[in-house]
């Protein structure tokens, strides 16, 4: 189990290697925007501000775009402690 700090609200809640960032984020009753879940309409966007994720799928992200640290958290799961930043 990892924790996800979710800021500005700074919200913390629990993900485990089974399951996406999102889907552990909405498990914990966490409003996190999202549509499709499938890695198609960028709603579950955010910044990664620390920690390291894997994906499944690499979702579609221009290398200026990962450099920003903006990451898919419906395709991302989370492989330490992570801090994410909505906009
Ligand atoms: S919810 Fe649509 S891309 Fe993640």
């Amino acid at each position: 189990m990892h924790q996800v700090r979710l800021l500005p609200h700074d919200i913390t809640f629990t993900a485990d290697e089974r399951e996406t960032v999102l889907q552990a984020a909405l498990n914990a009753g966490v409003a996190f925007p999202n549509r499709c879940q499938v890695g198609a309409c960028a709603m579950c966007l955010c910044r990664k501000l620390s920690g390291e994720i894997s994906y499944q799928l690499e979702p579609m992200l221009t290398e200026k775009e990962q450099a920003e640290g903006w990451i898919f958290t419906c395709q991302a799961t989370a492989k330490s402690d992570l801090v994410l930043e909505l906009d």
